[in-house]
This record gives C-alpha cells, sequence and structure tokens, in this order.
C-alpha cells in the first residue's frame, strides 16, 4: 500500500493533478442558441453587455449553443459569417471574465444518421480547434450536444474518439467537455469509454425530470404539450432527483472525472412557484455532488429573464444562486 505522500508524489509525476487545473465551472447559463447573431444579426435580441449582467448576477460561465452543423456547406467548410459571430460571442463573453464552453449544439444528423454525424463533426472540430489553438485558455469545447436518439453506446464511443483525436491533433491542452449519451438519465455516465490518459476531461449530462413538469405546455413537444399547471415538489419528487445523480456522481469520483450538469431548466408556462423550486433543488443537488451547473437558458422559451422586459426572474436567479425566495 503506497503511503498518502509518496501516492501525491507518482500523480504529480504522471500529471494527474493537472486535472485541478481545469477552469472551475461552477454557475452558468446557456446562451445564443436560438438569437440571430449567427445569420447576420437579423432577429438578435442578446446584446453584448448581457455578458456583463450574467456575470454580476454570479454566473461564472455560458455555454455558447451553436449550431455549428448547419454553418457547413457541401464540403464541410464552415461558413465566414457564423465564424466571424462566435469570434465576437467568444471574445464578448471571455472580455467579461466569463469562462465559455463552445456547445456544438446541432444533434439532428447525430440522433438520425449516426455515421454522417461522426464525419461532420470531425470536420466541424478540425476548423474550430485550428482557429483557436493557444488561444483564449477560458474556452473549453464540448463535442456534442445531446448525442442520443437511434445513436448507441458504440457508435458514440465511437465518434466521440475521433472528434476528441482531431482537436488534440491541434491543440493538446484545451479542456473538452463530453456528453454522456442522452439516454436513460446521468447513469449513461458509465458507458462513456474515454482516453484514460486524458485528464482535461469534463463529462456533462442534462436533466429535465419529470419531463411532464419540466416541458408542460411547450408547444414543440408532442407528449408533453398537453399538460397544464402541473406541480413539483413533493417529498418523493425530491429525493429522486438525488437518486438519479447517485449513480453518476459515484462513477465520477471512481473515474476521477470531473462532472458538470449542462442544462436543466423548465419550460416557462409552469407554475412559477414549483419552477422556482424545482430549479433550486436541482442546482443544490447539483452542487452537492461536487458538479458545477449551467441553466437552460438566458432567454427564449426557458428563460431566466421576463423577454418582455427583459430583467432578471428574480425568483429564478434567487433558486439559482441560493438566495432565499423573496416570499416564502
Ligand atoms: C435541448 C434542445 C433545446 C430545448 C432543450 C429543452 O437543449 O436543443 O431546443 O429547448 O433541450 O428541451
Amino acid at each position: 500500500m503506497m503511503r498518502p505522500l509518496a501516492l501525491l508524489a507518482v500523480m504529480l509525476l504522471c500529471g494527474a493533478a493537472r486535472a485541478d487545473e481545469l477552469p472551475a465551472l461552477r454557475r452558468g447559463i446557456n446562451v445564443l442558441g436560438y438569437d440571430g447573431i449567427w445569420n447576420g444579426e437579423v432577429d438578435n435580441p442578446f446584446r453584448m453587455n448581457d455578458f456583463d449582467r450574467i456575470r454580476a448576477a454570479g454566473f461564472d460561465h455560458v455555454r455558447i449553443n451553436f449550431f455549428g452543423l448547419r454553418h457547413m456547406d457541401a464540403t464541410g467548410k464552415l461558413g465566414r459569417t457564423a465564424l466571424a459571430a462566435l469570434d465576437k460571442a467568444i471574445d464578448g463573453a471571455i472580455a467579461r471574465g466569463l469562462v465559455v464552453v463552445l456547445d456544438q449544439h446541432q444533434n439532428e444528423e447525430c440522433v438520425t444518421t449516426p455515421l454522417l454525424c461522426k464525419d461532420k463533426l470531425v470536420a466541424f472540430w478540425k476548423q474550430v480547434s485550428t482557429r483557436y489553438a493557444g488561444t483564449r485558455p477560458a474556452l473549453l469545447y464540448e463535442i456534442l450536444n445531446e448525442p442520443g436518439g437511434v445513436m448507441t453506446h458504440e457508435q458514440w464511443n465511437d465518434a466521440l474518439a475521433d472528434a476528441l483525436a482531431e482537436i488534440r491533433a491541434h491543440d493538446r491542452e484545451r479542456p473538452v467537455v463530453v456528453a454522456a449519451l442522452n439516454v436513460g438519465g446521468p447513469v449513461a455516465v458509465t458507458q462513456l469509454r474515454l482516453p484514460p490518459d486524458d485528464r482535461r476531461l469534463i463529462v456533462t449530462v442534462h436533466y429535465y425530470e419529470p419531463m411532464r413538469f419540466t416541458h408542460q405546455s411547450a408547444p414543440w413537444s408532442p407528449d408533453y404539450a398537453k399538460f397544464r399547471n402541473v406541480a413539483w415538489g413533493a417529498a418523493d419528487s425530491r429525493a429522486a432527483v438525488e437518486a438519479d445523480f447517485a449513480p453518476a456522481a459515484a462513477w465520477a469520483r471512481e473515474n476521477g472525472r470531473p462532472m458538470w450538469l449542462g442544462e436543466f431548466g423548465v419550460y416557462d408556462k409552469a407554475p412559477p412557484l414549483s419552477r422556482a423550486a424545482w430549479t433550486r433543488h436541482v442546482a443544490r443537488a447539483a452542487e452537492k455532488s461536487g458538479w458545477g451547473w449551467a441553466f437552460w437558458e438566458f432567454d427564449h422559451e426557458f428563460a431566466a429573464i421576463d423577454i418582455a422586459t427583459g430583467a432578471w426572474r428574480q425568483d429564478l436567479l434567487d433558486a439559482l444562486m441560493d438566495k432565499p425566495p423573496a416570499n416564502p
């Protein structure tokens, strides 16, 4: 049995302690997914000084939702307008002291045609990792948002390995976020196959359970659009969150992998008190598991702001930042 100090020395020599140097993703928020910034700034309500508001509200990072594969031409080349917008968004956030996770959010090809997806992802990350290599240490890459659908664990492990190898060919140090297959809950992390020597990885899951609560009245959700006034907060519903996180948290500890809850949120038609209660509970459950989190989302349908006035929804912000509710 190795003594603790000797073990520490071996870990340092092997570079294993480098995981400590990964940027801390503590409290974050998803931004820009549905903004017109990517398409020549038509219908683009997000302003660069919204990053100031985000920072001032207590967030330390943003997850920039970039539907990157959509901006590739038939040869796989990323368009100049979208790339210029990407520079602007990344630099705008970093200039305000925010860490940025660049999330390749476009997953339609991936959940329907996994092989096509793999080729496109590799082409995407080749261009992006070349573009930003050696710059912007506060920038992280997230290979793919919500892999899933018909994609199997095997296919995802294969695609992520190729995309990661492409990134590492250009940028050895960049912290990279890897999602578990978005199927069956956070326990899916146990099926991930990651290169054991790459300690610059953060593993991510999303959480929206129970869907009939978080997605109630969402018109685009065939299963949940019909639900109205679904409340949340019973003791067993609360306990279910910790139970869902537990196997992923155990896996993360055993494998020495940092975890991050990259999305969680409630559609804005849900009863406000329940919406804030769920948000508070899930954020705390993540923190207790040692995971940072990013709320879904700043504006648009699961918005943390009031779309009409642009002001924060104070109840949600208090829930996220662990401040007592104004009217308990
Ligand atoms: C995913 C989708 C996004 C949706 C969210 C909640 O991130 O890309 O459009 O709003 O999940 O369902």
